[in-house]
């Protein structure tokens, strides 16, 4: 039997009502601070995310899912939103209509990555990117959001990290700090780091490897040598966060895994997932924007995994969701009605109500079973006598009282089940 391919998943049916009670509180915060949504295709040219995100990335140089089509052209499933989202900016000449373009996303991405809890090769991202402002209240919006968002989905073991990667001139200064300190250190490093040391010496601070992480925790630190703009912002940003009540701390390791990060950097981390602990991430992304061929434009944004926060969610079981059930079942007394009950149901259906009745020639007694299953509100049934009179009997399942109904009544039904 054909398997659904690793680190890809199904989502059943039963676990429907969680994301969408998820998505709906996705969509809530959004329109809420005035983010409208945008749909972009499932694979781009290969070119925008290898330019976008960095050539020297994880996600570009080993997880993404590249393939030629019929005409040779390169194209990669999307393993994020924000390239393509400015692709789409700049395509349609968003800027041109509005000077700040607001925007909002829930999609399916794609990364061949390790898989493990909390981590896929198809997974779901919701996020949002403002395009057009310098404005760090802007970066703090993205933090209350996000926050905003988990909060209302019940998580609570929540920790919001900050950072500043400052403009690519202080982090171009900051980095031969860097090498400097390494130097005499570098044949200590992993192979990985060793890489990175040559070619994104920023990236080391991500190193999982212990002994990495022994030597790293002493160098110099970016935050500490901010230029005066970049100090400033941030400190709006501590200033703002610290009046919404948002506790935060200052991670001066977050220097997030894709390229075009300007200044502010976040995570919110949750401790109810296992090793995969970042519920979101994102930041200022200052340059993006020029890189894939704009005038400069300056934008913040971010991403959060949806599969990573429900498992927090089920973990603190921070929400229920109500049960399911449907209006009306109808139960069919002798078999002959099959089509006079599909008729009355279609009557039904017509108004929205939310109808069922059996296609397998049940007996009565199996078709009371499947009401009771589908938490029928009322069950009503048709046959017996009571057809030949022209009637048939509406039971309310909640306090057991029988009405008796005639064939042509059919709206004194639906207004008992909207009442
Ligand atoms: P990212 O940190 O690569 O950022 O991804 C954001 C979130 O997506 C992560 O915090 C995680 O919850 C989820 N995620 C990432 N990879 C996986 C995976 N393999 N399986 C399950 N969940 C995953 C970005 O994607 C940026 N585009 C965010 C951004 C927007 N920055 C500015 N604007």
């Amino acid at each position: 039997m054909i398997k659904a391919v690793t680190g890809t998943k199904d989502i059943l049916p039963s676990d429907i009502p969680r994301w969408k009670y998820l998505e709906k509180t996705v969509e809530r915060v959004f329109a809420s601070f005035n983010y409208k949504e945008i749909r972009t295709p499932i694979f781009e040219e290969t070119a925008l995310f290898a330019r976008g995100i960095g050539e020297e990335t994880d996600i570009v140089g080993k997880e993404m899912y590249s393939f030629t089509d019929r005409s040779d052209t390169s194209l990669t499933l999307k393993p994020e939103m924000t390239a393509a989202v400015v692709r789409a900016y700049l395509e349609h000449s968003l800027g041109a209509q509005q000077p700040l373009v607001k925007l909002f996303y829930m999609s399916p991405m794609f990364r061949q990555e390790r898989p493990q809890a909390g981590r896929f090769r198809q997974f779901h991202q919701f996020g949002a990117e403002a395009i057009g402002s310098k404005s760090p209240l802007l970066d703090v919006e993205m933090i209350q959001m996000a926050y905003e968002i988990l909060k209302s989905l019940g998580l609570k073991n929540l920790t919001v990290k900050i950072n500043s990667l400052g403009t690519p001139e202080t982090r171009e200064n900051y980095k031969k700090l860097l090498k400097e300190f390494l130097e005499d250190k570098k044949n200590k490093l992993s192979e990985d780091s060793r890489r990175r040391f040559e070619t994104n010496i920023l990236r080391i601070f991500d190193s999982k490897v212990e002994s990495d992480q022994k030597i790293i925790k002493d160098a110099p630190k970016l935050v500490d040598h901010l230029d005066e703009e970049s100090k400033a912002d941030f400190e709006v940003v501590k200033d703002q966060l610290a009046k919404y009540e948002i506790p935060f701390e200052i991670d001066p390791a977050l220097v997030r895994g894709l390229d075009y990060y300007t200044k502010l950097t976040f995570e919110i981390d949750s401790g109810s997932v296992g090793a995969q602990t970042a519920l979101c991430g994102g930041g200022r992304y200052d340059l993006l924007i020029e890189t894939l061929g704009g005038k400069p434009t300056l934008a913040t944004g971010f991403a959060a995994g949806i599969e990573r926060i429900l498992l927090a969610c089920e973990n603190e079981k921070s929400f229920t969701v109500p049960v399911q059930s449907i209006d009306v079942y109808l139960v069919r007394i002798s078999d002959e009605l099959e089509s006079f009950v599909s008729e009355i149901a279609g009557k039904l259906r017509k108004e929205n109500l939310l109808v069922d009745f059996d296609y397998l020639q049940r007996s009565v007694k199996a078709q009371m079973r499947e009401a009771n299953k589908l938490n029928a509100k009322y069950v009503l049934f048709i046959g017996g006598d009571e057809y030949k009179e022209g009637l048939m009997n509406l039971k309310n399942m909640s306090n057991g009282v029988e009405e008796k109904i005639k064939f042509d009544k059919v709206d004194t039904i639906i207004s008992k089940l909207r009442s």
